[in-house]
């Protein structure tokens, strides 16, 4: 049996955070420290396959007030692929059915030796006023409609590994912007590494005023299809509208669907992304979900590398300044 050598990817000077709440207040090389680490740890650990036990020593707690596949069970699998001990807590069963306050929820779970909180909440900025509750580190597991750090990152290193660059790349992010978290990381890390963005969805959710940050808005994918070189198909959050934003799921399907008669005006090397869950045949049609262009499921492997990334880059922090290093 080999035995793989326990070594650190190197800590990026750059790196100066015990927290990671959004891409929007991250710099570009602070981004491109994530991604790197990320990509160490993928290389170092047989795709995420193997254990690297560099935090031994750490707890890291799954805070989620919110339903979840991915983003929990890659927090937690990261963290043990990093030897850490893991605590799993979830609303639904826990004692805030008794009445107890989600502030008293987050320090009684940091008071059992936890170093560091991933927490997501239909909220937004719940993230942020944690990391000012608590001693501990907080990552954002996602907060509302605000942001998903980690998706957007994972999002961006399935590009960069499929592309080699982002800079000069159209990406389109397609359907409910106006809900989605995942849209606004992906807007603010994909512009500071130099990728032009459109936004693409029925006017209801795709605002005019991403204009006014640099980003393309489009409210018809046909026309903007046969430029994009990636498609981020987002879900249409039902659940968190008050009212419909278009008249039937079918009609929407008609008009940003991607499906095979759309694949036949794309670019030949078109990228075919989703953040999951994907609705099919709403968003995305089975046979391109599932087809040669579609690398939704390495998005979802890339999520362990960057999320072994952002835990050990905290932890990493968190320590140093308890050295009295930085
Ligand atoms: N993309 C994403 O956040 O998926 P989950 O809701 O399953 O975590």
């Amino acid at each position: 049996m080999s035995h793989q050598a326990i070594e650190s990817p190197p800590f990026p000077p750059v790196w100066k955070r015990r927290h990671l709440i959004d891409l929007e207040s991250l710099s570009r090389e602070e981004i491109v420290a994530i991604l790197d680490t990320a990509e160490y740890f993928r290389q170092h650990t047989d795709g995420c396959r193997n254990k690297l036990p560099l935090l031994t020593d750490r707890t890291l707690a799954n805070l989620f007030f919110e339903n979840s596949t991915r983003t929990r069970n890659s927090f937690s699998l990261a963290a043990k692929r990093l030897g850490a001990d893991t605590v799993e807590f979830s609303s639904s069963g826990s004692s805030v059915s008794k009445g107890e306050s989600f502030i008293d929820t987050a320090k009684t779970i940091e008071a059992l030796c936890v170093d560091l909180v991933v927490v997501r909440h239909r909220t937004p900025g719940t993230p942020k006023v944690l990391s000012e509750c608590l001693d501990c580190s907080v990552i954002s597991g996602g907060d509302g409609a605000h942001e998903h750090p980690t998706q957007g990152l994972l999002d961006i290193l399935t590009i960069r590994q499929q592309r080699g660059r982002l800079d000069d790349l159209t990406v389109a992010l397609v359907g409910d912007i106006a809900h989605s978290r995942t849209a606004r990381s992906n807007i603010w890390g994909l512009k500071k590494l130099g990728a032009h963005v459109i936004v693409c969805g029925p006017s209801t959710l795709v605002s005019r005023r991403w204009e006014e940050v640099g980003v393309e808005v489009a409210h018809s994918l046909d026309e903007i299809l046969p430029r994009c070189d990636v498609l981020n198909l987002l879900r249409i959050q039902f659940e968190r509208q008050s009212t419909r934003p278009f008249p039937s799921v079918r009609e929407y399907a008609l008009l940003y669907a991607m499906n095979r008669e759309r694949m036949a005006r794309a670019k030949d090397n078109i990228l075919i992304m989703a953040p999951g869950p994907i609705n099919r045949g709403v968003e995305v049609t089975t046979d391109v979900a599932d087809g040669p262009h579609s690398v939704i499921l390495n998005q979802v492997t890339n999520g362990l590398a960057i999320r072994m990334a952002a835990i050990w880059l905290v932890c990493t922090q968190q320590r140093r300044e308890r050295d009295g290093i930085a």
